[in-house]
């Protein structure tokens, strides 16, 4: 059987080096077929494993993306040509004039990606744009409205339209440095290249017609967004790595007794008994019943989550064991198991399920496994399963985040963690990216960026200088995929700044008001592929304004063209409805770009302003976030927990503007996987205006069978007719 599988495999990659593409140094155009509705898949020499789609396995959700626009192939990037030379495998994508480029994994600085050389490559992020990240996604999407995926687990180089052929059809003007003005070191260039050090390579190509449709189509090939459990969105909080379990117990009656809301905490290295290299065993001292202390909190609502790194510690009970399945290489004197082996895997399975999952523990933080390369394993280092060193790199963080999903979707129960390296087909595993640079600022670029790679980011806060800057932080986290905050080293507290205590609190509770919205807005990344944080680019109404200012004669008579044309990478869209524009410490006001139609004021319903630049000074007290016209936000009151399988919370239902208004609000029981099997309903909720002005206002009712968690509906109109 093996031999004719082998035979089939061999005859299939002999027919794919005779069809399909090059021979040494021969360029040739690519065969594309469709793989998925509006995805397809081309060939290039013989491609190898490990690639990302290989580790991910991703259960592409094609009846999803049949429901999405009939698209054809898109022509531009259709006509990539690829080269082999040196071992490689070199691509190119021609670029049109006026063209932008998206993606490309988890920048911090920058959106705009046309003009950037990068070196895709699994990295702590070392403060500069450059391919070095934790998440550096070979994916990248065209304004135009197409993306291109390169499956490849190496470490890419990307020309992203910097070089320029002798032989271009679209080549750059050539000036005379002495004595024109034009001149420029960076001359136009009409193609993005991208070098493979493989010989072979699978290039996929995503159809819009949106980019935010392209973004879609990526995220449902890759099996749909993460939907994390309800508890995931709540409030968590990182205790210092050295608390004891009388500590932890401490801090959540302080935040009892202040009001504010917990969801789950983590723990962080201090709850080993040795870390760094890790031992995966309780600290007998700081944690002498780990299971009676876990009990106690989830009796409280409080869930646990643990920080890991996955290195192994000589102290820890399975070191004999996994020894000979860990790579040739330390990292900080701990072995490094090859999650390529099953046998690491069922050796560390084992010790994870029996001390910590089945005692109660809700997640983990996989730190680490990012860089930087002073401690990372060498790319000389070798591993038992024969995957090299870079491959291990670029793939160890999504592997691990597989494992642990699979861990808890065995007892199918739902888990929502952090990881600080990821990479192409993470979309559907519930992790959130974080790290240990701290620039509020870049923290949002990142937070726009994570929106165009199918991953997640928490711009967590961990302490701050000021008070301002405290509340400036946990606003935006407050408006982030996981409402953070690490204090493993600075052991701050929500209330730290007593001057801006109470406006945390307040910001902590919206977050809990807003869960319904949250809820049902990952639910679409599940269902739809729609990323629930995302960039202004990926929002049509903002494309639409870039459309129109393109023909714009004159950008002084027209600011705004120059406003929406320019880099908008500190304002961004949470969910389908919300505009959240963070402030900074040290600002007073700020400008928020408003894109097509008319825009209200979250917190009051006035009118803020339509399709134009605005300048607001919201105060310190909040963070301003605006709301589209006929936009609808579901909330709920705010719990200290978020609500529980079966539990009914009431609803209230806010419509803001004048215009009609249609919303999806999703429902399930919050924690399992059975909404995999149908166990979830989507409630139509409804608001039309009458010819009187008057607003009908419908939800449909709870489907028979399905989970309900809704309780009593009020309606809120927040715009004065
Ligand atoms: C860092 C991590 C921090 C914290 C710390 C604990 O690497 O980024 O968030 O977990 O380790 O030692």
């Amino acid at each position: 059987m093996i031999k004719l599988k082998l035979a089939i495999w061999f005859v299939s990659q002999i027919i794919f080096l005779c069809l399909f593409i090059p021979f040494n140094g021969f360029t040739q155009q690519a065969v594309w077929e469709e793989v998925a509705p509006g995805v397809w898949r081309g060939i290039v020499g013989v491609p190898e494993k490990p690639d990302f789609l290989s580790v991910a396995e991703p259960d592409v959700k094609k009846e999803a993306l049949q429901r999405m626009p009939v698209v054809r192939i898109p022509e531009q990037p259709g006509q990539m040509v690829a080269a082999m030379h040196d071992r490689s495998v070199y691509l190119r994508f021609p670029l049109q004039r006026e063209e932008q480029l998206f993606g490309f994994g988890l920048n911090f600085k920058t959106i705009h990606q046309r003009g950037k050389v990068l070196t895709l490559h699994v990295d702590h992020y070392g403060g500069r744009d450059n391919g070095r990240t934790h998440a550096p996604v070979p994916f990248f999407v065209s304004n135009s409205g197409y993306g291109v995926f390169i499956n490849s687990a190496r470490y890419l180089k990307v020309w992203a339209g910097t070089a320029v052929r002798k032989d271009s059809e679209n080549p750059p003007v050539v000036y005379d440095r002495n004595t024109d003005r034009e001149w420029t070191s960076r001359p136009y260039s009409d193609a993005v290249e991208i070098l493979v050090p493989a010989e072979g390579v699978e290039v996929y190509l995503f159809a819009g017609p949106t980019p935010l449709d392209v973004v879609r189509r990526y995220n449902l090939f890759m099996g749909g967004g993460c939907l994390p459990p309800r508890w995931g969105l709540g409030f968590t909080h990182r205790v210092h790595s050295l608390y004891s379990d009388d500590d932890v117990r401490n801090e959540v009656k302080a935040f009892n007794e202040r009001g504010f809301p917990l969801d789950f905490i983590g723990l962080e290295p201090g709850w080993q008994s040795a870390s760094y290299p890790c031992t995966f065993e309780w600290s007998p001292e700081r944690y002498p019943e780990p299971a009676k202390f876990v009990a106690d909190m989830l009796d409280q609502g409080v869930r646990l989550n643990l920080w890991i790194n996955p290195y192994v510690s000589p102290e820890s009970p399975v070191y004999e064991k996994i020894k000979k399945y860990t790579g040739s290489h330390t990292v900080w004197n701990g072995i490094v198991p090859d999650f390529f082996m099953d046998e690491a895997d069922e050796i560390l399975k084992e010790q994870f399920v029996r001390s910590q999952v089945d005692i109660g523990i809700s997640g983990y933080k996989i730190d680490e496994v990012d860089g930087y390369d002073h401690w990372l394993w060498p790319d000389v280092a070798t591993f038992p399963s024969g995957i090299s060193a870079e491959q291990m790199r670029q793939t160890y963080g999504l592997k691990i985040q597989k494992f642990l999903d699979e861990l808890y979707r065995e007892k199918n129960q739902r888990t929502y963690g952090l990881v600080r390296a990821s990479n192409a087909g993470a979309s559907p595993l519930p992790f959130v990216l974080y790290n240990d640079y701290y620039d509020h600022k870049d923290f949002i670029t990142a937070l726009c960026n994570s929106g165009f790679s199918g991953i997640l980011w928490t711009p967590e806060a961990r302490g701050s200088r000021t008070a301002e800057e405290w509340l400036r932080r946990m606003q935006s986290v407050c408006f982030s995929p996981m409402a953070m905050i690490n204090a493993w080293s600075s052991g701050t507290k929500p209330w730290s700044f007593p001057e801006v205590a109470d406006a945390v609190r307040d910001i902590t509770h919206l977050r809990m008001q807003l869960m319904p919205y949250f809820y049902s807005e990952f639910a679409k990344y599940h269902f739809e592929g729609t990323p629930p944080f995302r960039a202004m680019y990926l929002e049509p109404q903002f494309n639409h304004s870039l459309e129109k200012v393109r023909g714009s004669s004159s950008l002084e008579e027209n600011p705004y063209a120059e406003a929406i044309t320019r880099e908008i990478k500190d304002q961004y869209m949470a969910g389908e409805n919300l505009l959240v524009a963070p402030m900074f410490a040290g600002q007073e006001n700020r400008m928020v770009v408003l894109p097509e139609g008319r825009w209200y004021d979250f917190y009051t319903g006035e009118f803020a302003g339509e399709g134009e630049v605005i300048t607001v000074e919201p105060g310190l007290e909040k963070i301003p976030v605006f709301v589209k016209d006929g936009g609808i936000v579901p909330m709920m009151k705010p719990l200290l927990r978020s609500p529980k399988a079966g539990e009914k919370v009431d609803i209230e239902i806010r419509h803001y503007g004048t215009k009609a208004g249609n919303y999806l609000l999703y429902d399930d029981d919050g924690e399992t996987f059975d909404y995999e099997k149908g166990a979830y309903s989507w409630r139509k909720v409804a608001v039309e205006r009458k010819e009187s002005g008057e607003f009908l206002r419908n939800i449909s009712p709870a489907e028979r069978g399905k989970p309900d968690n809704i309780g009593a509906i009020t309606w809120k109109q927040m715009t004065n007719q």
